[in-house]
């Protein structure tokens, strides 16, 4: 019988992947009116969709304040479909512009003006042409894994996923492709999401914030135009190969790049789960989220970027079984490397075929080579064990593209300032609040997304401060459904009004405004007086006449595009639901946000195998590196007094005769950490009197109001006490506990530690009296609420 070949998928360049959603990730685009962005390749490889990207999207964030960035990622991460990391970075400089065509700046600087293409505006820029020469003339890291491509040249340019050496803006394809890189480039690192948490460390003792990086730099008489268009690889890329350029103008120099000191290492953090083919939204329907922290350096012109690494399980180019100089591929000691086969067509396949590959299937290679199992581009394989037997013979071809088995995305976003606080804000929280998405139905805006508030569900306390801000685009395709004037994006907040019955999540007592309502409140509806802001804040919300004299604006028509309340302080708490009175289109579109405004102060993160800490005004909660196997939220919230702490976890205030010295502490959740690393952690709560160590205890209340001591050995170091703890719960420091107990805690301590010991378990003991166990028991219902809405939070 004759084989049969069945073509499961053609191997069509499917594009659907990465973007960023708040700060608006360009995609390469620049404010243009069609569906499709103009230029795929204007200032960087992003391998997406070209129906994805916003127009526009130009915000200023001050230091210190914390924005919600989102983006969605297609091909899942976090799951065992594939190997993923995402990254991102961020870069600030004078002549990083968006730029004002949708043009690929020249790499001739014949064609810009004064033959200066780092000046010519015109032209948007991220890195410098300098940057993009060095990258072109430089010799590619040989000994990265290129499979059976075959690179058309010698330099930086070529990568597998890049063979044709093709341009994009200036960015350096190998850089783009391979993190953390080896040569200096502009981008510092803000955080690093793994899908192997061990590798944190490897990532941040390498990420050049925190690293020098060293790089040839030869006499400018080498840059000669005949040089340049020749596309030799005429820049060494090892100190050896440096130093054996010597020429009478001037020698190579191998010289160091040392990182700004002003930087710190990168957070590393397990990746967020989220599905493969469905845009990318994780766990609860949002899209993948990471409260970015404004860094203390301002600049005018910033530009954040994103990068997804995705690879299959055949290729895992950190598994150190597989020989490391074909698969392990982010070394830079593999620089100077001439592999073997990566020469001749015959020898690059015999080195595609050389992966192992085969042995994860249990073949030998003969076997491989005859079924198909090598690693190759479009291989037909055979699944019948009896290749001989001509009616087993049958082979099926799969999809499998070698410069895309391992594949790298990338969003950016257009350019943002990070400005300085105003005099009077240098204390407080700032919480940014923006707009996400564009004009048009779910059909027309993909993978692009409509209209929302970022972040959708707000959570602050009184007395933080909030900076409500958006832009927008009057370039949408102009048949995109949507209200007021075709092809513009306009918002607005209106609080939506008082709720017509409880809503499920228990807030109903302190809501304002109600999602299932349409409507918006009168403005002068108390109940429903947004975050406690003033009239006119409110109205100008509504109206945008803070920033627009008049005009048509029933729809908002003659409003700008962008829109800036500035920082506000909220004194009201409460749960607030608003809306967009333009886009919210019931039932066909919905543009609504919450914000949840509570007393006491919270602070939050999700934390991992890596570590870190959960800081609240001078409380912390502190994981050691390995103390989690995996990662998850974790809060602090303060109480100020005992009542305050009843009211809202029904724990009751400790009573063993002592005196509090601190707030108390809410540490989310309340239950154990980990029960598979054991999960212990640091917690230090400042006392507000000056006590000498050993005269104060921190303890712990579970959800039945026991109080019990969290480490017997609490110290006190300069009015901050601290102790370790495997779980959460509330927390208080105590002191003067009367001489009786005393006794019975250091008996009992001396028994419970060698049970402790015994069972690795905490050490406890109980002071709360019997009779005071049933009062406490009623209290568990409401601590437990109150736990299950920190934990209904975290998703
Ligand atoms: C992508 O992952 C591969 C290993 O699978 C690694 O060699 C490369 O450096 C990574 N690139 C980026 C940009 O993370
Ligand atoms: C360049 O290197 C040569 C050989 O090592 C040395 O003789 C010469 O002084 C160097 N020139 C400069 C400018 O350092
Ligand atoms: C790794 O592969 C290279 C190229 O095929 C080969 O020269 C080298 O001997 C291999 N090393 C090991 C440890 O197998
Ligand atoms: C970001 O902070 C908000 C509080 O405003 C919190 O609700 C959210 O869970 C945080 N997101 C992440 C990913 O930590
Ligand atoms: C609401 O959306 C639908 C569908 O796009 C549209 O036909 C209708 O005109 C919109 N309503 C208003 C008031 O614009
Ligand atoms: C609502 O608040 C304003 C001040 O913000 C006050 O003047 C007014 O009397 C209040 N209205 C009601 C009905 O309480
Ligand atoms: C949009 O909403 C209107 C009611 O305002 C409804 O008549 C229409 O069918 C909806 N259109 C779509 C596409 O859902």
């Amino acid at each position: 019988m004759k084989a049969a070949v069945i073509f499961l998928a053609l191997a069509v360049c499917v594009h659907a992947d990465m973007y960023f959603h708040n700060p608006r990730g360009s995609n390469n685009r620049l404010d243009e009116a069609k569906r499709e962005r103009n230029n795929a390749n204007r200032m960087f490889d992003s391998q997406n969709n070209n129906r994805g990207g916003y127009n526009v999207g130009s915000l200023y964030y001050y230091t210190g304040s914390v924005l919600s960035l989102e983006w969605t990622n297609q091909h899942s991460c976090a799951d065992p479909n594939n190997h993923c990391e995402q990254i991102v970075q961020y870069t600030c400089g004078d002549l990083v512009r968006d730029g004002a065509t949708t043009q690929t700046i020249p790499d001739n600087p014949v064609n810009c003006v004064d033959y200066d293409c780092n000046n010519d505006i015109e032209y948007g820029m991220h890195e410098n042409y300098d940057y993009y020469l060095d990258c072109r003339l430089r010799q590619r890291n040989a000994g990265l894994f290129i499979a059976d491509r075959n690179l058309r040249g010698k330099t930086a340019l070529f990568t597998r996923q890049n063979g044709n050496g093709n341009r994009r803006g200036y960015e350096c394809p190998e850089e783009r492709d391979y993190y953390p890189y080896w040569h200096p480039t502009p981008w510092r690192d803000v955080v690093i999401f793994t899908n192997d948490a061990s590798r944190c460390p490897y990532y941040q003792s390498e990420s050049q914030n925190v690293k020098s990086r060293f790089a040839c730099v030869l006499p400018p008489s080498f840059l000669t135009t005949d040089n340049i268009r020749s596309n030799k690889p005429i820049i060494p890329n090892t100190q050896e190969g440096c130093e054996e350029v010597v020429s009478a103008e001037g020698n190579g120099t191998w010289t160091e790049f040392p990182p700004d000191s002003r930087l710190s290492a990168p957070e590393c953090i397990e990746t967020l789960w989220s599905r493969d083919n469905h845009l990318g939204n994780t766990i609860g329907g949002f899209p993948i989220s990471y409260n970015w922290t404004i860094p203390d350096l301002t600049h005018e012109h910033c530009v954040l970027r994103i990068r997804y690494n995705i690879s299959t399980g055949e290729y895992d180019g950190w598994d150190s079984a597989v020989n490391s100089s074909i698969g392990r591929t982010v070394d830079s000691v593999l620089n100077g490397a001439t592999v073997a086969g990566q020469g001749s067509p015959l020898e690059r396949r015999l080195f595609s075929e050389l992966t192992d590959v085969y042995e994860r299937f249990g073949f030998t290679y003969d076997e491989a080579r005859e079924r198909g199992y090598v690693f190759r581009q479009n291989p037909v394989v055979k699944v019948f064990p009896d290749v001989n037997e001509d009616s087993n013979n049958f082979g099926l071809q799969l999809a499998i593209n070698t410069n895309q088995f391992g594949r790298t995305f990338q969003d950016r976003s257009h350019t943002f300032a990070i400005r300085a606080r105003p005099e009077d804000l240098q204390d407080v929280k700032i919480h940014n609040l923006n707009v996400r998405g564009k004009r048009g139905n779910i059909v027309q805006v993909y993978p692009g997304v409509e209209y929302d508030f970022v972040p959708n569900r707000v959570e602050m306390a009184v007395d933080d401060y909030i900076h409500i801000q958006w832009t927008g685009s009057n370039t949408n395709p102009n048949n995109n459904d949507g209200q007021g004037r075709d092809g513009t994006d306009r918002s607005n907040v209106v609080m939506l009004r008082p709720p017509n019955y409880p809503e499920g999540d228990g807030s109903a007592g302190t809501a304002s405004g109600h999602w299932g309502n349409s409507y918006p409140a009168h403005l002068d509806d108390n109940t429903t007086s947004l975050l406690g802001l003033s009239r006119e804040d409110r109205q100008n919300l509504a109206t945008l006449l803070n920033m627009q004299l008049g005009g048509e604006m029933s729809e908002l028509d003659d409003a700008g595009t962008y829109y800036d309340l500035g920082p506000r302080k909220v004194t009201r708490s409460g749960t607030y639901y608003f809306m967009c009175s333009r886009n919210n289109n019931f039932s066909n579109r919905s543009q609504k946000g919450v914000i949840i405004v509570t007393e006491t102060a919270t602070s939050q993160k999700r934390i991992g195998w890596s570590g870190g800490t959960v800081e609240l005004n001078g409380h912390t909660l502190e994981f050691p590196q390995a103390a989690l196997s995996t990662a998850g939220q974790y809060s602090i919230e303060e109480f100020t007094d005992k009542d305050q702490l009843e009211a809202m976890t029904g724990v009751r205030a400790v009573s063993n005769g002592g005196e509090t010295v601190s707030s108390y502490i809410l540490v989310s959740p309340a239950t154990q950490f980990d029960s598979q690393n054991g999960g212990m952690a640091k917690i230090v709560i400042p006392v507000d009197t000056s006590v000498a160590s050993g005269d104060v205890t921190i303890m712990r209340a579970n959800a039945a109001s026991r109080w019990e001591y969290v480490d017997l050995d609490t110290r006190v170091e300069e009015n901050m006490a601290e102790a370790d703890t495997s779980s959460g719960g509330v927390f208080v420091v105590n002191s003067q506990i009367n001489s009786g107990l005393i006794a019975g805690v250091v008996v009992a301590a001396f028994v419970l530690l060698v049970i402790g010991i015994a069972f690795g378990g905490l050490v406890v003991y109980f002071v709360v009296r019997r009779d005071k166990w049933q009062k406490a028991k009623d209290n568990t219902r409401k601590f437990k609420q109150k736990v299950t809405r920190s934990f209904a939070r975290q998703v």
